[in-house]
């Protein structure tokens, strides 16, 4: 298959709103603001700013870079760079496919609540109040009708393929994306009590210090960046050559943190009006409520606290969690249905259904053994195989690929490349220190 079969983006525009839509999900809109609010306010932000910078924009040059020479799915790429060991190239391009699928599948469950709770003000609205609870309700079968509505709009997408899939949709939803943040923050901030959630995000609590948090800090920089998994490399594939990479994805890392810290300037303020409105964030120790209950509880309590006004509000929120998940997931799809279509020659629509059914079939079975599996496939595929995977890739950049060929291929679009700092520091860095950093990541919790 040549190049001009498998798609492209057609414009700059178009592979960032991607790429940042890919970066761009649950770990920004969710997961950061816990982490900020849990570990020390701006002590954590700024460790995390560090990390973004300093480790995961490099892998994210790296894994574009990879994927762009490859001009092919990951198996492909990793095995036209690492030529001399074909199957072991091949073997870690499977791993990573399997490894975005198990993210996906258990993402697409969490998804599927998030519809759950954006439907729930409307079906209240229109007076269908048992269908609103059964919307809010842990259970089996809402569980897995919800992913499946997920999963459903994810493939809805995928299959269409790059340009009308892909770049389409994320140059529609992003934007939405944007103006609902902007609105919903200014509506907080005219809310008792957004002022105290600001101080707690803004003044920095160095006595949160330590270890673990730098240790918590680079995984989700790392979580939040989509790295490991093969989703930037595959993005990265569909890139014209003519494009500054180095360029490109500061501007996609930019927007990646910038949307962290807005949600920041959302969630932490939204917690303290939900206080001042009477809702619980703290426990008897004094110690934020729990990650899971803070969207799902301490949120939807605080849309109900303000009337009809929160109605809105609430619809408006969680419409942007699912606009932040889709465009994630339709990057996690995306690995797997790229390595069948091309390795097995299938059309990309039959190898999308095939794979959103399958993975599909996987969320079911997480979702009807939930506490023996949802943990257990979360911690494996973001806690162990994605730092483990930036290894790989860091070390197939580093240790296998030619520097000549490398610099050949990130040259293409920025031709003074071999005279500036960053050619000489960027593939050192990334041969040594990156591995290195992500390997303290992956070996902490066995410390
Ligand atoms: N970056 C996404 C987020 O912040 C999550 C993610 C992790 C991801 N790995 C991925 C997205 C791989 C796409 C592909 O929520």
């Amino acid at each position: 298959m040549t190049s001009s079969d498998r798609g492209q983006f057609t414009s700059r525009f178009g592979f960032i709103m991607a790429a940042a839509g890919s970066a761009v999900g649950l770990g920004n809109v969710w997961g950061f603001p816990t982490q900020t609010a849990t570990n020390g306010g701006a002590a954590f932000l700024l460790v995390y700013l560090f990390m973004m910078a300093l480790l995961a924009f490099p892998m994210l040059i790296a894994e574009l870079t990879i994927g762009r020479y490859g001009q092919s799915n990951p198996i492909a790429s990793l095995r036209k760079i690492w030529v001399k060991n074909k199957p072991v190239a091949a073997m870690f391009g499977v791993i990573a496919l399997l490894t975005a699928s198990m993210i996906l599948s258990f993402y697409a469950i969490l998804a599927g609540w998030l519809i759950g709770f954006g439907l729930a003000p409307i079906a209240d609205v229109i007076g269908l109040n048992g269908v609103a609870d059964w919307l809010v309700t842990f259970g089996t079968a809402r569980n897995v009708s919800l992913t499946v509505l997920f999963m459903l709009m994810t493939v809805f997408v995928v299959r269409r393929g790059v340009s009308d899939g892909i770049e389409k949709w994320s140059s529609r939803l992003m934007p939405v994306l944007f103006v609902l943040f902007i609105a919903l923050i200014g509506y907080i901030f005219t809310q008792d009590g957004a002022m105290d959630g600001l101080e707690m995000y803004l003044v920095p609590k160095w006595n949160h210090l330590n270890a673990s948090l730098v240790v918590n800090a680079m995984g989700q920089a790392f979580f939040s960046l989509s790295l490991g998994v093969g989703a930037m490399m595959v993005y990265g594939s569909y890139l014209s050559k003519d494009i500054n990479i180095p360029k490109t994805a500061g501007q996609v890392a930019i927007i990646d943190t910038g949307v962290a810290f807005m949600a920041g300037l959302l969630i932490l303020p939204a917690m303290f009006v939900a206080k001042e409105n009477g809702v619980q964030i703290f426990n008897e120790l004094g110690e934020l409520i729990s990650s899971g209950n803070l969207v799902f509880v301490v949120l939807p309590a605080l849309f109900d606290s303000m009337g009809l006004a929160g109605e809105v509000i609430g619809i408006a929120f969680f419409a942007l969690m699912v606009i932040a998940a889709l465009t994630s997931s339709i990057a996690m799809l995306e690995v797997p249905v790229s390595c069948l279509q091309e390795e097995a020659k299938m059309s990309r629509n039959k190898a999308t259904k095939i794979l959103g059914g399958t993975i599909l079939l996987c969320s079911a079975i997480i979702a009807a053994n939930f506490n023996a599996l949802f943990d257990l496939v979360a911690t494996a595929s973001t806690v162990y195989m994605q730092p483990l995977l930036g290894v790989v890739w860091a070390v197939v950049l580093g240790w296998i690929w030619s520097r000549n060929s490398l610099l050949e291929e990130i040259r293409q679009g920025n031709p003074e490349i071999e005279q500036t700092w960053f050619w000489k520091i960027w593939p050192w860095y990334v041969k040594f220190v990156c591995p290195a950093a992500i390997l303290i990541v992956f070996a902490y919790p066995f410390l």
